[in-house]
């Protein structure tokens, strides 16, 4: 099939925070077939390559890309029985994110519904390890089928070498830009989730006494959760999570104890703490906070989402984002890393 590939194409309208310049070229990938074609194509014309998902999770320049955009548009959605207690389930990556938790709930398969209502498309899961009470997709993907752009073909990687922790892989890492994911095969299965559960999920539970779980229930309370704590990106421009959750020292976390006595935190592995960024930026003053000046905000029930109400330009998110991290780190020696990736 033919391509159509676009000039001059507004990049503000493949991010959800809605910001940034121009793509000097732009390709829907409807087929395995076009990458190939569209890496021959931009070698030709000694132009760089970028490929992107539903734009959930970037972050634009305000100077645009001089080179070629590939949006993800790869279909697919299968499943096939391996026994009675699992399935596998291989889904194109172009896909949706949360229609494909919704029609493997649908089918009664446990493992990825407390994923439910993340924005973005499947392909894009991996490269940041997507996760959410609880669970994150390193915990039932089997493998992603994806171009090598070293190799030149076409190769299948088993999840365990695909560098997973949280929130990164080797697919933001080491291998960033290397490999275009054409597909994810996902086991998962037909027993019922059981507790314990994530703590906001368990409060949840205990409130509405809740007894029997099921992947449908799960992510009914899911939705419920995230619809009232975060912004539907598709009425309010935002990436999620702006900061990544820090992981500081034992000796650091009993420093900040001491300073903030109500300070959250989670043992995480090697005796170190993860502190929620949240409430690190909501005593910091920034939940629900409206900057005149950028025209961003923090969301008034996150407080680690940022949200573009009035901003025009990137430079406008990063004189906010920039300041957040100043005024976090000047209160507790902490440097929030910021999640959302900025291209090119
Ligand atoms: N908190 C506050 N104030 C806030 C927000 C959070 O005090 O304004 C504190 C509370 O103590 C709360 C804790 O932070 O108990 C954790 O908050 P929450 O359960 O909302 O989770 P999070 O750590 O802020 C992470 C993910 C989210 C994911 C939720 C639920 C990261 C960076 N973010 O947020 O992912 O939905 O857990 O699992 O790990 C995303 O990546 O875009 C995203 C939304």
């Amino acid at each position: 099939m033919l391509m159509r590939i676009m000039r001059n194409v507004s990049l503000a309208k493949h991010s959800t925070m809605r910001l940034g310049g121009q793509a000097e070229y732009l390709v829907n990938i409807k087929e395995r077939s076009d990458i190939p074609n569209a890496l021959d194509w931009a070698a030709q014309k000694k132009l760089p390559v970028i490929m992107i998902g539903g734009g959930s999770n970037i972050i634009w320049k305000d100077s645009g890309f001089k080179g070629l955009v590939m949006v993800n548009k790869i279909p697919g959605f299968k499943i096939t029985k391996v026994d009675s207690e699992s399935s596998y389930v291989i889904v194109g990556s172009g896909e949706n994110w949360d229609k494909t938790v919704a029609k493997c709930v649908a089918a009664g398969l446990h493992g990825i519904e407390c994923l439910s209502l993340i924005p973005g498309s499947t392909g894009a899961t991996p490269i940041q390890n997507v996760g959410a009470y609880g669970q994150d997709i390193s915990q039932t993907l089997v493998s992603v089928e994806a171009y090598d752009t070293k190799q030149q073909q076409f190769v299948t990687i088993p999840a365990e070498n695909c560098g997973f922790a949280y929130r990164t892989s080797r697919f933001k890492k080491t291998d960033k830009g290397r490999f275009f994911i054409t597909s994810l095969t996902f086991e998962l299965t037909t027993e019922n989730p059981k507790p314990p559960f994530y703590q906001s999920l368990q409060n949840y539970i205990d409130h509405l006494k809740i007894k029997d779980f099921s992947p449908a229930i799960l992510r009914e309370m899911v939705i419920a959760i995230r619809s009232s704590k975060l912004p539907d990106p598709a009425k309010v421009a935002n990436n999620g999570s702006f900061f990544a959750n820090p992981v500081v020292s034992a000796t650091k976390y009993k420093a900040l104890q001491k300073k903030f006595p109500n300070i959250p935190g989670w043992p995480v592995n090697g005796g170190k703490v993860k502190v929620p960024a949240g409430w690190l930026l909501e005593y910091a003053g920034f939940k629900g906070f409206h900057d005149r000046r950028t025209g961003m905000a923090t969301w008034h029930a996150q407080a680690l989402v940022l949200v573009n109400e009035k901003a025009k330009t990137t430079s406008d998110l990063i004189q906010f984002r920039d300041r957040i991290q100043s005024e976090v780190h000047e209160r507790y020696g902490i440097k929030l890393e910021q999640e959302p990736e900025m291209l090119p």
